[in-house]
């Protein structure tokens, strides 16, 4: 009898502590642990190529948010970790004591509450957690044990406070057993690491956060992710923009190289693949807003695989020729809202890639940066769909493009659904684009099959051009149709380009006044080969 009981004592305590031990681990964060492909790397090595060309986007002509700080200096020793500026303005001393260490001057009984931030039960602060904020000392571990505690607590909030610099390695922030609606509030700074050591070979992101309920990071606070020491490393062009080709100098002078933020002796140390600063997979309900993004290795915010998105008041902030650091990009993803936010960085503003759908972008400022892109769809003969994707009031100035669809030769699907509409743009190099020949700069074949564009509206697009307003080349085997051209006004401006007329090819649909400059070949109506019908598609 009673070795009956001992049994059952035994079996229930070892119930016991199987779930509270399975359930602390899957709340672990964990160092970043995602390695690339190697394919990605190998297939995107290229021969290098002069950049210069936008270089003269650094000016804004619009006024962003004041940045935060100025970008990382160099260290001539990349070994020391102190390429950092120092911490930003010390926090009052009693912010970084514990409330409980001493006794406030105030008695107040029970919870005491010495510090402007809320503090309760769920608000799990890294400065609990051992993380010193200093801008030198490796803060990771205080990540993850916060990040533990908030995992396990519903609503719970994760406190990065303001005042500090933490410096923080890879890390991520998963994952499917954490609790619903966790906040991550960001109110100081958060800066990557710039030894090699840090990063393990290949990391493709720096912050991940992956299979979540309801994620919410918010606050006033900056994500520096330290890109400087990466950008200058040499296969400069792995995805280089093919609109570049179109912009040619006038003078051969300003083709050379701009010199790049930081000066050689740091490169080829980092780890070829560069990370992405700040990366959502596989998410529901994912909120970003008031934070500033700096400075990323590569992309600064991406959403992977996630449904229900929600940017706002949010700025990206990166030099004009910091390589591949598209602003936010969006991948598998529905029901995409961003808004209100600038996007100051070295590639797209925003990049819609395939699987979205239901994206509304709206009141963004964009520049300098390549412009708000689709694509580009359809590399290695795959299969693309993006559908239903707005795009209104929106400033661009400087930028390379302004709003694109882009799609490789060889690919199938579609693009259906899209309005651009309401688009400043200042000096933008090339406003208008439907390219179907996107290519890198081996050359790419003629194929049969191309990512169907259809249902694509641009109205009101008013402003300067450098370049060429309207580019509009639509595959020979699978006209774009139902394009859709209303009141477009672009005034040249010859800076240092050649200057070209509008490009329109296999293009129809509708023209509504006021079109200007005109668009000579661009098709009223509907092709006549029946094949459109045939070939769009199955997405
Ligand atoms: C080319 O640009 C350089 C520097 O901007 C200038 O000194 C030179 O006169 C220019 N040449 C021509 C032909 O415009
Ligand atoms: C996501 O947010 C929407 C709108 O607030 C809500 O209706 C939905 O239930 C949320 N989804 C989940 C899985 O929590
Ligand atoms: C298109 O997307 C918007 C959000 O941007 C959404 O409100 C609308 O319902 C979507 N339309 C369709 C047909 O799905
Ligand atoms: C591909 O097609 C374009 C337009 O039809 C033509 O100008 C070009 O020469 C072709 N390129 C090749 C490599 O066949």
């Amino acid at each position: 009898m009673s070795n009956l009981d001992i049994k059952n004592l035994t079996l229930m305590l070892l119930i016991v502590i199987l779930l509270w031990s399975t359930n602390f681990d899957a709340c672990n964060a964990r160092r970043g642990r995602h390695y690339s492909r190697p394919l990605s790397a190998s297939l995107l090595k290229k021969k290098s190529k002069g950049h210069g060309y936008h270089s003269h986007n650094h000016h804004h002509s619009s006024k962003p948010k004041p940045k935060p700080h100025s970008p990382t200096k160099p260290s001539p020793d990349v070994d020391t970790p102190s390429p950092l500026p120092p911490p930003i303005q010390k926090a009052p001393y009693y912010k970084r004591s514990p409330p409980k260490a001493k006794s406030p001057p105030n008695p107040t009984p029970i919870v005491e509450v010495p510090s402007p931030e809320p503090k309760g039960s769920n608000i799990f602060s890294v400065l609990d957690y051992g993380a010193k904020g200093d801008g030198t000392s490796d803060d990771t571990k205080a990540f993850q044990d916060a990040w533990a505690s908030a995992c396990k607590v519903e609503s719970s909030t994760m406190l990065i406070p303001s005042g500090y610099q933490f410096l923080v390695g890879p890390i991520s922030f998963s994952g499917p057993y954490c609790q619903r609606n966790i906040i991550f509030q960001l109110d100081g700074t958060i800066v990557a690491p710039t030894s090699p050591n840090a990063w393990k070979s290949n990391l493709m992101w720096w912050m991940d956060f992956t299979k979540l309920v309801g994620i919410t990071i918010q606050g006033k606070g900056v994500i520096d992710g330290s890109g400087s020491v990466w950008w200058t490393d040499a296969p400069y062009d792995e995805s280089e923009d093919h609109e570049l080709e179109m912009i040619i100098p006038l003078n051969d002078t300003i083709l050379e190289k701009p010199p790049m933020p930081v000066r050689s002796e740091l490169s080829g140390k980092m780890p070829s693949v560069k990370p992405t600063a700040l990366r959502f997979y596989g998410s529901i309900n994912v909120t970003v807003t008031g934070i500033t993004l700096q400075n990323s290795p590569q992309c600064h915010l991406k959403f992977d695989n996630c449904n229900g998105v929600l940017v706002y008041s949010v700025t990206v902030s990166s030099p004009g020729d910091s390589p591949n650091t598209d602003g936010i990009h969006l991948q598998n993803s529905k029901d995409v809202l961003i808004h209100s936010s600038s996007l100051a960085c070295g590639d797209d503003c925003i990049s819609i890639q395939t699987g979205c759908s239901n994206v509304y972008i709206h009141s963004v400022n964009c520049g300098p940066g390549h412009g708000i892109s689709i694509g580009s769809l359809g590399r290695y003969n795959s299969k693309a769909c993006v559908s239903n994707v707005t795009v209104r009031d929106v400033n661009m100035h400087g930028t390379m493009t302004g709003v694109r669809i882009k799609t490789w030769q060889g690919g199938s699907g579609s693009v259906k659904g899209v309005t651009f509409s309401n688009i400043q743009v200042n000096e933008v190099q090339l406003p208008i684009v439907i390219d179907q020949y996107y290519c890198d700069k081996s050359t790419c074949k003629n194929q049969t099959t191309a990512v169907a564009v259809s249902g694509v509206t641009f109205q009101n697009i008013k402003g300067t051009y450098t370049v060429k307003p309207v580019h509009l080349a639509c595959s020979d085997e699978l006209p774009c149709t139902d394009i859709s051209l209303n009141t477009i006004q672009l005034k040249p401006l010859q800076e240092r380009y050649h200057l070209y007329d509008p490009y329109c090819w296999n293009s129809y649909g509708e023209l509504m006044a006021p079109i200007a400059p005109p668009l000579g070949n661009f098709q009223i109506g509907k092709p006549l080969k029946s094949k459109v019908q045939i070939d769009v598609d199955i997405c």
